[in-house]
């Protein structure tokens, strides 16, 4: 058997080396709100990229001050931003790691003291703040963020760019019902909720020709709100639009009860690469080399994305390499204790 969590992976002309994927993750480790790179973050990406991470995917990184998770986020709302990641990217890139970054905006998900904007007043739960309902210059201003945001971070090197789309972030929240009550050309039918989501990928796409993923979030978990059908839809719209890969997670979207279990994603993941017969990643729960590899042979994604399990074991691809029985190149410095 050829173990296909180790074979390579291509896309645009981009190889991963492997088929391991580190997932996004906030480290809400900016220092003075500024959004700039720190210490923290090259000990942890680079970490990853030592333990032979094929791919390695930097936090959520807000497009505009006002889209932050919170006042710790990385941030590539200015030119000052480049020269920090342009630094990361050449560590990570020494190891033969490839690299991208996900580029999203919190929309009313944001904690800050700030006015928060979102497609309708509505605030995600009670101890939300209630965000400003954005005008059509906010959701103009807000592309043109997205555009640059892809714009800067092509300027620092990366290899691949990730729009989030996913877990009740702003254009997650633009996308499903349950959240985008808007009565003009962004709101009501399944097209007009897309429309954001559409324009953005566009406006990326003028400054951006490598390798484009979204994540999205493919079931809302709640009456009303989208499922992985919905969704089989959207991704035939990001497809026709020159998308990749979809990065397929769950929920978040409102306030609702999940049933987490291993590999709980993996179906909606099969449905939209089948049904939509473009290149998927799954993520959530998967902890084991055995199941990594039982979805990739069972071809329900392309790609793997680990996020927890890279954080208890950076050097997860070598612990997984022995357990398949593959080989993987070793850092040379690490050769002697490697095997
Ligand atoms: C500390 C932490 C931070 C996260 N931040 C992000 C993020 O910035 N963007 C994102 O799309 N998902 C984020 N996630 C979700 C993960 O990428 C992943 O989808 C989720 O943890 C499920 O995968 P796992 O079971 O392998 O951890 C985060 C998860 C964790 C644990």
């Amino acid at each position: 058997m050829t173990v296909k969590l180790f074979s390579p992976y291509t896309i645009k002309g981009v190889t991963f080396k492997n088929r391991i994927v580190m997932s996004p993750m906030c480290m809400y480790s900016s220092h003075n709100e500024d959004g700039h790179l720190q210490n923290w973050h090259r000990t942890h990406y680079v970490s990853r990229a030592v333990g032979q991470v094929g791919l390695i995917i930097v936090e959520a990184t807000a497009v505009t001050p006002q889209g932050r998770i919170s006042p710790q986020d990385l941030g590539i709302w200015s030119d000052e931003h480049i020269n920090g990641f342009q630094e990361l990217v050449g560590l990570v890139k020494e190891h033969g790691t490839k690299i991208g970054i996900q580029l999203g905006h919190a929309g009313r998900k944001a904690e800050l003291t700030e006015e928060i904007i979102a497609p309708s007043a509505i605030a995600f739960n009670e101890s939300a703040k209630t965000p400003k309902e954005m005008t059509k210059a906010d959701i103009k201003e807000t592309i043109e963020a997205f555009q640059q945001g892809a714009e800067r971070a092509k300027k620092a090197g990366f290899d691949v760019i990730e729009i989030h789309g996913a877990h009740g972030y702003l254009l997650n929240q633009f996308l499903s019902p349950l959240s985008n009550k808007r009565s003009d050309e962004y709101g009501g039918t399944a097209q007009n909720r897309y429309r954001i989501l559409r324009e953005v990928i566009d406006a990326v796409k003028t400054v951006w020709d490598g390798p484009l993923f979204v994540r999205i979030s493919a079931h809302d978990y709640h009456e009303g709100g989208l499922t992985p059908e919905d969704y089989i839809v959207v991704a035939n719209w990001m497809k026709e639009q020159g998308v990749d890969l979809i990065d397929v997670s769950s929920g978040a979207v409102i306030p609702a009860r999940i049933n987490v279990y291993p590999g709980y994603q993996v179906p909606f993941s099969d449905k939209i690469k089948h049904g939509a017969e473009i290149a998927t990643g799954a993520v959530g729960l998967i902890t084991s080399p055995i199941q990594a590899e039982e979805i990739l042979q069972n071809n329900r994604a392309d790609l793997i994305f680990l996020a927890r399990e890279l954080l208890r074991d950076p050097y997860w691809p070598r612990t997984a390499a022995k357990e398949l029985g593959a080989t993987i190149e070793a850092p040379k410095q690490y050769g002697r204790g490697w095997v």
